[in-house]
């Protein structure tokens, strides 16, 4: 019999994740923590985290959440509203509760309505964020009713993200879940110590038609939502050559079936269950597997200035098939690729 392929890399983080709290969290942190050493995870709860607190307490609820023997650390985050004060930004940065924050702006997605009507009402935060070196996680959309969807981030590379780096040229910038050629190209042109972003599975595995196939598919339905088929490839270029600015941030988003499936469903993919199989596939469909590391497990803690895991994963060349759903007691959450094969899996 032949031997399976495998590859061995040094188990890698996600810097983007949504885990939601009480009930979902219970049934979904397991498949983070089986794949990441670490993930940041995203302070958009209905009740966001907007203070030392809130996250203390809500970092204790994801670690009670974990059921088995792990090692996994979860990273916190604070969002931004109008009332933040540099003071419990800056507390939190230096006593380790916060490792970032949110910049989400008011009503441009999930749990939104708390976020930044206009960004130079917090100039003093973006300061304060600059002069201590804390990174700042963009939500990059430019939600103006007037532009278009699907024009949303490269408008706001335009309009507010280019004007806020004249303003704070040493702020550390993270572009999240970037979907367009011209983040790519925005994003490559500036130093990567100062501007990097990351790419989500789904990003790089589809493009806007897949949404449409067969009829309307509410689970593909994300923001920024799914772009046309030259912006896919452009982010697939931009990974396939191993770039320092690029790195993994899974955005997983886990939402109950009901609220998907709905006259007003809401954006979100629960990647959770097959993230790191899908990412594997796409850098060896691109022949580039030897970027695979960096993408996973270097870049990442490279731009947060934090140690690289030490630990290993080991990924094998042999089918797995992803669960139809998870259940949350009468209720359910529909993964992405729900029932489908992938070639890689997780060597246990
Ligand atoms: O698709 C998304 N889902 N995009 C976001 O920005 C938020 C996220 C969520 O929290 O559901
Ligand atoms: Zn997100």
């Amino acid at each position: 019999m032949t031997e399976l392929k495998t590859i061995t890399i040094i188990k890698p983080d996600d810097w983007h994740v949504h885990v939601r709290d009480g009930k979902i969290l219970e049934k979904v942190i397991k498949y983070t923590a089986q794949f990441y050493k670490r993930a940041i995870i995203m302070p958009n709860l209905e009740d966001p985290i907007t203070n030392c607190v809130k996250s203390l307490a809500y970092r204790n609820r994801i670690l009670n959440s974990i059921k088995f023997n792990s090692t996994f650390q979860p990273l916190m985050t604070c969002y931004l509203t109008p009332f933040t004060t540099s003071k419990e930004l800056e507390y939190g940065f230096y006593k380790k509760i916060f490792v970032a924050a949110k910049l989400y702006l008011k009503s441009s997605t999930t749990n939104s309505e708390n976020g930044i009507k206009n960004i130079n009402d917090i100039n003093h935060i973006l300061q304060c964020m600059e002069d201590i070196s804390m990174p700042l996680l963009i939500h990059g959309e430019d939600n103006d009713k007037n532009i278009d969807i699907y024009d949303r981030e490269s408008e706001f590379i335009k309009n507010i993200l280019e004007p806020l780096r004249k303003k704070f040229s040493k702020l550390k910038i993270i572009l999240e879940h970037i979907t367009t050629k011209d983040a790519v190209e925005y994003v490559k042109k500036h130093d990567e110590q100062y501007l990097s972003a990351t790419i989500t599975p789904h990003h790089l595995m589809l493009n806007r038609n897949d949404m449409f196939l067969k009829g309307i598919q509410p689970h593909l339905y994300c923001l920024p939502i799914l772009k046309k088929r030259t912006h896919q490839q452009a982010l697939r270029q931009a990974v396939s050559n191993g770039d320092k600015h690029f790195f993994l941030g899974s955005d997983t988003a886990p939402h109950l079936n009901k609220n998907k499936i709905h006259c007003f469903g809401r954006p979100g993919i629960f990647n959770a269950p097959s993230s790191l199989l899908c990412y594997i596939t796409v850098f060896e469909e691109l022949n580039a597997l030897k970027h695979f590391q960096a993408f996973c497990s270097e870049n990442g803690p490279n731009f947060y200035n934090m140690p690289i895991n030490t630990e290993t994963v080991t990924l094998v060349k042999k089918p797995f098939k992803i669960l139809n759903k998870i259940n949350i007691g009468k209720k359910k959450i529909i993964p992405f690729l729900s029932g489908k094969t992938l070639h890689w899996s997780m060597k246990t």
